[in-house]
Order: C-alpha cells, then sequence, then structure tokens
C-alpha cells in the first residue's frame, strides 16, 4: 500500500469513528430524556434529572447564575455562533415563540448557552444574541464551566476538525430547547424543529 492510500484509509477510518461517535451521540441523548409526546415536547415526568446550578458569562461579560434568573420560566438552548443551520433554526423559533408571548414574555427568559467557548466570547455572543432577540441571553465561560453545565443538562458536544473549511473546526450538539421552572428544576424539553406554537402553549400551561 502506498503512503497515500494509507494516509486516506486512517482518514476514512477516522472519519467513520468521528461519524460513529456522532450518531451514538444523538441517539443516546433521546433515550436519557422522558418519552416524547405529540407537540415536539415532553412531559417532565421528575425521574430524569436535567439542569442545575451554573454560574457563566453573559454577553456583556457579567458574571450571571442560574439564581439571576429564579422566578421566570427558563428556555435554555445550547449551541455555538457558528452552527450552520440548527442553531439559526431553534433560535429563531425562540425568537418567534417569545414574540407571540406578547406580555407574558416577561415571565420567561432564554438563554443560549455556548459549546464552542473558545470562539464565542461575549462581544461575539453579543452580536449573536442581538440578531435573534432582544431578550435572548448568551452566556459562555471557560471549557470546563461549559463541560460541567452541559454535562448537568445531559447535552451532547464535540468539536469535529473541518479539514476543507477555514473555520477549522465545527462542534456537533444534541439540538434540545429545555424548559426549566422558577427554580431551575426540568419541567419539558423540544426538539429544535418544534414550532413556536407548540412552544408557546407548553410555555402558557407552566405560567
Ligand atoms: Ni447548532
Amino acid at each position: 500500500m502506498s503512503a497515500a492510500s494509507r494516509g486516506l484509509k486512517r482518514g476514512l477510518i477516522l472519519a467513520a469513528i468521528v461519524a460513529l461517535f456522532g450518531v451514538i451521540g444523538y441517539l443516546a441523548v433521546p433515550q436519557l430524556l422522558p418519552q416524547r409526546g405529540d407537540g415536539g415536547e415532553t412531559a417532565g415526568s421528575g425521574v430524569v434529572s436535567i439542569g442545575g446550578p451554573f454560574s457563566l458569562t453573559d454577553q456583556d461579560g457579567r458574571i450571571v447564575s442560574d439564581k439571576d434568573f429564579a422566578g421566570k420560566l427558563m428556555l435554555v438552548y445550547f449551541g455555538f455562533t457558528n452552527c450552520p443551520d440548527i442553531c439559526p433554526t431553534g433560535l429563531q423559533t425562540i425568537a418567534l415563540a417569545m414574540d407571540e408571548l406578547g406580555a407574558d414574555a416577561a415571565k420567561v427568559q432564554p438563554i443560549l448557552i455556548t459549546v464552542d467557548p473558545e470562539r464565542d466570547t461575549p462581544p461575539v455572543m453579543k452580536e449573536y444574541v442581538q440578531a435573534f432577540h432582544e431578550r435572548l441571553v448568551g452566556l459562555t465561560g471557560t471549557p470546563e464551566q461549559i463541560a460541567a453545565v452541559a454535562k448537568a443538562y445531559r447535552v451532547y458536544y464535540q468539536k469535529v476538525t473541518l479539514k476543507e473549511s477555514s473555520l477549522g473546526y465545527s462542534v456537533d450538539h444534541s439540538g434540545f430547547i429545555y424548559l426549566m421552572d422558577g427554580k431551575g428544576q426540568y419541567l419539558s424539553h423540544f426538539r429544535h424543529d418544534a414550532t413556536p406554537d407548540q412552544m408557546v402553549q407548553k410555555i402558557r400551561a407552566r405560567l
């Protein structure tokens, strides 16, 4: 075997491994969650522990914790600003739901937590969240802080090297939007492709 074909073979094996872990991550996460209902959402069973305290840095460089949002329902989404399509879809749905909620939107705090803390600094997060909704908070932190909060929310994410792109790498991640109560306890979750109506319905039932 030539050096070139050995290199190609190694590349293919590596790509297969990366793809396999992506699939495992994607399949494993929903199984950790309660059964999904009809509306792309889930009734909280109280069996699975999702969420927990966090201390992160917001888009203005302030240290914020879950306690800063106490008393409001939290819509928590994990993503990153360079995400090509899944994140913008989920965040657009959250933004439309917030608008649809009208005055009740004041009782809901939408939060984006980055899974790419190295690139998503507070200024980068600020520009990004402002593009979706004025109430959207963007949180970042050290890689260790992000790993801890992702683990608490049972979020899978994994850096994937992009050889053909100037971006250098992308981040595979699960795309659930979590609805948490005023004490930070898990109520329900939505898939990134839930509709704003489904989201609003579920949120109103919890207000
Ligand atoms: Ni994404």
